[in-house]
């Protein structure tokens, strides 16, 4: 990160009052609120896979599921707990002793006990007096924590309930064993303002860490978390991508960051992964993360406007808060309406094409005009122009060419693709079979390019050019590799299978001419 960018005189005047904590503990609770996203639940051995990662990360804790809720999750929680993470491992259990006993048989290091205790929920929900539920948080501490297990305790809605009440809970929780308390905002319904004073009364009678969990209804998540640690708050609970339910919890990507950068804290977390993290929840959730979300949405490090782009290209620090690698990103400029001749020569250069001044001014204008139409334009359009406008332009070379493709499909097959490929002059001959005939065409290409198995697929589109049945098929495909330096191209044919095929086929000889 670039030194200190972001510790402003401005914050650094308003936290000369503030005690901020030395370190601030992540308690990941993505594959236990972050799969309660609606739409979204986990096989098994998706969350180990997803566990395994969250550890190469670096969070401290791993909130791995609610045991109680079903026989596959606690296989699945029991597997995480036996994996040997270096992270804690931690299972959710309500103040019941049989989900409490479900916890423990997963041989979990740590659980993560809560009860309400806002009038809202003890009346409508729970249908206990205060004094009921203080009863029960009390009993079921103990009876966790007799167990030889770290015991975090919840009180649910904590931010709706009466703050003396509040205090006597938690004190009494820790006294019952607890060896840290949560302050959850279960609705999203506090202000960052709000946090600090809760956890700055909280602060002076609890002796043991405070976290916070806070939810993103009113988008205010990662503000009240942080707020949560200028009052004290020791462990932060977020969930990658900010999944969770309803609006989210507070993104873990954004919270760590946002303690490096603020605060110069930094969390436990190899921040270098969160791209491939974020990547690898987006694909197992099938929950796309919006281009403009923060840390790692694809556009967070990308410029198109012609006085940016002139700005990051003499110096990153004019446009970008933090340096693109720190997350795993890397920088792009993109082409529209907005763009300067500055991003068109750098686009030009790596495409290897040189253009005088003239042209340049000739090539932006045409840019220019494509993205005023409301056309996204490629590296395929920037080519295409420069080829019109200059002429003769290098050819792209060509690694790979596709022969031949033939598919077999039917309602009561399995659609198999065989494809016939030169690659450097070499012939491979393999096929496939997938969901549909595009996807075996797809995975039939892979099967013979072992070279492309970090080349991932991230977006296709198919678009009819014409109207009716025999329409032309424009296939744009996205591709990403190892580095997150993304790929796009397309195909345009009568038959959508073939136009889908050259379309990777182009991608893939646009990643090899990158890779020169
Ligand atoms: O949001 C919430 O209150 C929770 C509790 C289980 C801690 O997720
Ligand atoms: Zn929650």
């Amino acid at each position: 990160m670039r030194k200190k960018a972001l510790i402003s005189d401005f914050i650094r005047q308003a936290s000369r009052e503030i005690e901020l904590p030395k370190q601030v503990g992540i308690f990941d609770t993505t594959l236990r609120d972050g799969e309660q996203t609606p739409g979204v639940s986990f096989t098994p051995d998706q969350k180990l896979l997803i566990a395994r990662q969250l550890d190469r990360l670096g969070v401290d804790t791993i909130e791995a599921g609610f045991p109680i809720v079903s026989g596959g999750e606690r296989n699945a929680v029991a597997a995480i707990a036996r994996a040997g993470l270096n992270a804690e491992v931690c299972a959710l259990a309500r103040c019941v002793k049989e989900d409490i006993d479900a916890a423990l048989a997963c041989d979990v290091g740590c659980v993560h006990v809560f009860i309400a205790t806002s009038d809202i929920h003890l009346k409508r929900k729970l249908k206990l007096t205060r004094e009921q539920v203080l009863e029960r948080a009390v009993k079921h501490v103990e009876y966790a924590k007799k167990h030889g297990v770290v015991v975090e305790f919840s009180a649910e809605d904590a931010t709706r309930t009466e703050l003396e009440y509040l205090k006597r809970v938690y004190r009494e929780a820790v006294d019952a064993g607890a060896d840290r308390i949560n302050v959850p905002d279960t609705v999203g319904c506090i202000t960052p303002r709000g946090m600090y004073y809760l956890i700055s009364q909280l602060k002076p009678i609890i002796k043991v860490p405070i976290s916070v969990h806070c939810h993103d209804d009113l988008g205010l998540a990662v503000a009240n978390s942080l707020a949560g640690v200028e009052a004290g708050a020791e462990q932060i609970h977020a969930t990658i991508n900010g999944l969770g339910e309803r609006a989210g919890n507070a993104s873990l990507e954004e919270v760590v960051i946002g303690l490096r950068a603020f605060y110069g804290i930094r969390p436990s977390i190899k921040t270098k992964l969160l791209v491939e993290t974020s990547d690898l929840l987006e694909r197992s959730t099938g929950i796309a993360v919006s281009p403009n979300k923060a840390i790692v949405g694809e556009n967070a490090f990308a410029h198109e406007a012609g006085i940016h782009v002139h700005g990051v290209l003499e110096f990153p620090g004019t446009y970008e808060a933090l340096s693109p690698e720190l997350v795993g990103r890397h920088r792009r400029l993109v082409l529209g309406k907005h763009t300067g001749a500055r991003s068109v020569k750098s686009k030009l250069g790596e495409l290897g094409v040189k253009a005088t001044d003239q042209q340049l001014v000739e090539v932006t204008k045409r840019v220019k005009a494509l993205g005023d139409k409301g056309k996204r334009v490629t590296d395929v359009d920037l080519r295409a122009i420069a080829e019109s406008v200059i002429g003769g332009l290098p050819p792209e070379e060509k690694v790979v060419e596709l022969k031949e493709v033939t598919v077999t499909t039917g309602s009561t097959i399995t659609p198999t693709a065989s494809v016939r490929v030169v690659v450097r002059g070499g012939e491979r001959i393999g096929s496939a079979t997938g969901v549909g005939p595009v996807d075996a065409a797809i995975a039939a290409i892979r099967n013979v390019m072992e070279e492309i198995s970090a080349l991932r697929l991230k977006e296709y589109h198919l678009d009819a050019i014409t109207g009716g049945s025999d329409a032309l098929a424009e296939v744009t495909v996205k591709l990403e590799d190892e580095r997150g330096n993304l790929y796009i191209s397309k195909g345009v044919r009568e038959d959508v299978v073939i136009a889908s095929v050259d379309a990777m086929i182009n991608g893939i000889n646009r990643y090899f001419a990158g890779r020169k």
